[in-house]
């Protein structure tokens, strides 16, 4: 990060003033928007919430369609499980900026805990993509031990959350 900056800033100032002027400028915005609030992101905080819950219910479909392999209710298909798990890999990343500040209220079964305690929170959706990486690494192998052991793993890790941080 530090060295990327220091190349930047090498190759601005090899510029001439107007370039610098705009090129500023196009920072600045660039800055401000990393800057915005989470919820800022979002025109309403119902966007907000039916995003995450999209997403969520989304990443529950895949999710679900490897337990029904898992635990036999469906023949176990390596190619089909892995393409699930890829899903549920990409999308674990999704849910989590729209848990902004000031989206606590309406449709949403979110817990105040998780603006109350939004460390432990993060870490909650960390421990889950961690899980989701080792799952994708067992659904290459294809080997279906190794994908229960992992299931097993990552669905706790969805529990945990939900019974933290999730109303009933
Ligand atoms: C870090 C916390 C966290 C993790 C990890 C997590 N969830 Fe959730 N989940 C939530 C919260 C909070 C809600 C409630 C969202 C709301 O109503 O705004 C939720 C809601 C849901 C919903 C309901 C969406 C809807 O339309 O109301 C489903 C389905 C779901 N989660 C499935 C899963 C599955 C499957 C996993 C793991 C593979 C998982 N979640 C992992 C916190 C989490």
């Amino acid at each position: 990060m530090l060295i990327g900056l220091s190349i930047l800033k090498a190759a601005f100032n090899s510029f001439g003033d107007p370039m610098k002027k705009s090129l500023s400028l196009i920072l600045a915005a660039v800055a401000a928007a990393l800057a915005l609030p989470a919820a800022a992101q979002f025109a309403k905080p119902e966007d907000a919430i039916k995003y995450r819950k999209a997403s969520l219910t989304v990443i529950g479909t895949h999710f679900g369609r490897v337990g029904a392999m898992v635990n036999g209710r469906v023949p176990f298909d390596a190619k089909v499980a892995a393409e699930n798990v890829d899903l549920v890999a990409d999308l674990a990343k999704w849910p989590w900026t729209a848990f902004a500040e000031g989206t606590d209220k309406g449709e949403t079964r979110a817990k105040p805990e998780i603006w109350k305690e939004s460390g432990k929170f993060k870490e909650a959706a960390d421990k889950f993509q961690a899980e989701t990486l080792k799952l994708q690494a067992a659904a290459k192998t294809g080997n279906l031990d190794a994908i229960k052991t992992a299931f097993g793993a990552t669905g706790a890790s969805c529990k945990a959350c939900h019974d933290t941080f999730r109303k009933d």
